[in-house]
């Protein structure tokens, strides 16, 4: 059998086009860059180190502050998930009470369970055209802050994995008025801010720690990502605690690649992203005669399945903003203040499969096998496409064509007329807004001890484990929390309708992991 290294090679050798991250899209002109074997060295003479930098990775970490128009910046090599776990580390002692976004990433969940923190969670809004989560509104966090007011730190993640951006700026001044701190996961906008087409960026809207993932939306590796720090005296305790969660061996094939990907933003961003804009509009025009698939525009979340024609992706605010990062306002009247939507990065492109009797799993799997184009992610009612400003033309266009040939292929199928909504298409209303009752703090859950069962016997026992629905991503459960007979019901029910639901264990994935008697500790 083929070893790992003999199937990437043989993958990459086809012509398979990603629709996915890396943000890189393994577009080798532009990366310039060569054989990772020749300049894979450790901290030798003359290379700096990472830990403690003081020549060339002093030097990256400045033009990446200069670039972002951040007070400091730490590039990192263990991805978003180390920087989010430094970030809440520095700016938290043990015990502290933190206010979390709970569409929060796994990362944000560990650090709290890490330093034995005390959540208050915030939900995001719903939204009507897709089950995927909408903004953070402002008035939530303060809400919850005048309630908590020892609250520490607030986390959030905005945009969102599909691109929605919370008001990041109302939210800072409302953080900022209770004395707290505001770290915003911003892993999903690398590339915001360099052109007027695509969101403001956190750092630049008075976040205090802003991480982002370079990998994701930007031509980097897998792993490379930013951390910024708009607050002096957070410095000290990050560099300590970036050194707890990185590893003391930092590849320097990573960091070169962070260094490639910043020179070809400072050099060509401008031009790039001006191309990148264009290539993106006209992807938007070419397929607003899709009558089957649509083309999700959360800006018109309030008009009901506004996703059916693309409207108004206007790019005339041409001013680019080439290395320097602009500071705009969203330039569209943007609908649906209610679902938290400040801003929508349309780098992501949504696809909604609903009422065509194909599920997003379905268009993935035609995608891949007969277009060969692979899709970031799918669900049962979408598929998620990621771009960047590596995409080619032709990569572009065959994704838009092979769309507008599915979406005719449907059309001449009858699928629409002759196959009625599937029964995974649930409502999205059906999901459980409120969280569960905390028992122990997600970090006690942990250092407790625990045991499996069955789910029905799960209700009224302490979860040990994460439980979430896919999407939309929100955990039912986190460890620590009450399970009750009404959520358990719940769990079932979705399980049983196809919906992916992750962290439950056993053959038939029918089991839950739960903490022993009251939490009884690991450590006995
Ligand atoms: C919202 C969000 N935050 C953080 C992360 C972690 O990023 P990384 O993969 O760079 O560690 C992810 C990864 O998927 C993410 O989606």
């Amino acid at each position: 059998m083929a070893g790992l290294y003999e199937q990437l090679i043989s993958y990459t050798n086809e012509d398979y086009y990603p629709m996915h991250m890396p943000g890189h899209k393994r577009n080798m002109e532009l990366m310039r860059m060569g054989n990772p074997i020749g300049i894979d060295i450790t901290e030798i003479e003359g290379f700096d180190n990472l830990h403690q930098p003081e020549d060339i990775l002093r030097s990256l970490s400045e033009r990446l502050a200069e670039l972002y128009g951040a007070k400091k910046s730490y590039p990192l090599v263990n991805g978003s998930t180390a920087g989010i776990l430094a970030g809440i580390s520095a700016a938290t002692s043990p015990g502290d009470m933190v206010l979390i976004a709970r569409n929060s990433h796994k990362s944000v969940y560990h650090g709290a369970m890490v330093r034995n923190l005390r959540p208050v969670y915030c939900y995001p809004q719903k939204l009507g055209q897709i089950p995927v989560n909408g903004g953070i509104l402002p008035e939530n966090i303060e809400g919850l802050l005048i309630k908590h007011p020892e609250t520490r730190l607030v986390v959030i993640t905005s945009p969102t994995y599909e691109g929605i951006a919370s008001d990041v700026r109302a939210i800072a001044e409302i953080v900022h008025r209770q004395n707290a701190l505001l770290l915003v996961d911003e892993a999903h906008g690398a590339h915001f801010g360099f052109h007027s087409a695509f969101p403001e960026s956190a750092v630049m809207q008075g976040a205090d720690i802003i991480i982002q993932s370079l990998h994701k939306t930007l031509p980097a590796m897998t792993q490379s990502a930013v951390l910024h720090c708009n607050r002096e005296e957070l410095n000290g305790r990050l560099q300590k605690y970036l050194a707890v969660y990185q590893s003391s061996s930092p590849s320097y094939v990573l960091m070169a690649g962070i260094d490639q990907c910043i020179k070809l933003l400072e050099e060509q961003g401008k031009e790039l992203f001006e191309k990148y804009t264009v290539l993106l509009q006209e992807f938007y025009a070419s397929l607003q005669d899709l009558r089957f698939l649509k083309i999700v525009d959360f800006r018109m979340e309030d008009q009901e399945l506004a996703g059916h024609k693309i409207v108004d992706y206007k790019m005339e605010d041409q001013e680019l903003a080439g290395h320097k990062i602009i500071n705009h306002k969203p330039a569209n009247n943007i609908p649906g203040e209610k679902h938290g939507i400040y801003d929508v990065d349309r780098s992501k492109i949504t696809v909604s499969v609903r009422g065509t009797g194909l599920t997003g799993h379905e268009l993935q799997v035609l995608l891949r096998e007969k277009y060969h184009i692979e899709l970031e992610m799918a669900a049962s009612e979408y598929a998620l496409a990621m771009t960047s400003i590596a995409d080619t033309e032709e990569g572009l266009t065959r994704f838009a064509k092979a769309l507008g040939s599915i979406d005719r292929m449907l059309g001449d199928r009858g699928r629409i007329s002759s196959v009625k909504e599937r029964t995974d298409c649930r409502e999205y209303g059906d999901f459980p807004k409120a969280g569960a009752e905390l028992i122990l703090l997600p970090g006690e859950a942990m250092e407790s001890q625990s045991e499996t069962v069955k789910l029905p016997e799960s209700a009224g026992r302490i979860s040990a484990a994460f439980i979430s629905q896919f999407p939309p991503g929100v955990p039912l459960l986190v460890p620590g929390e009450r399970i009750d007979a009404e959520l358990v019901r719940y769990i079932e029910k979705v399980k049983n309708e196809g919906i992916t639901i992750t962290g439950l264990t056993g053959i038939g994935m029918d089991e839950l992991e739960v903490v022993i008697g009251k939490g009884t500790s690991f450590h006995g």
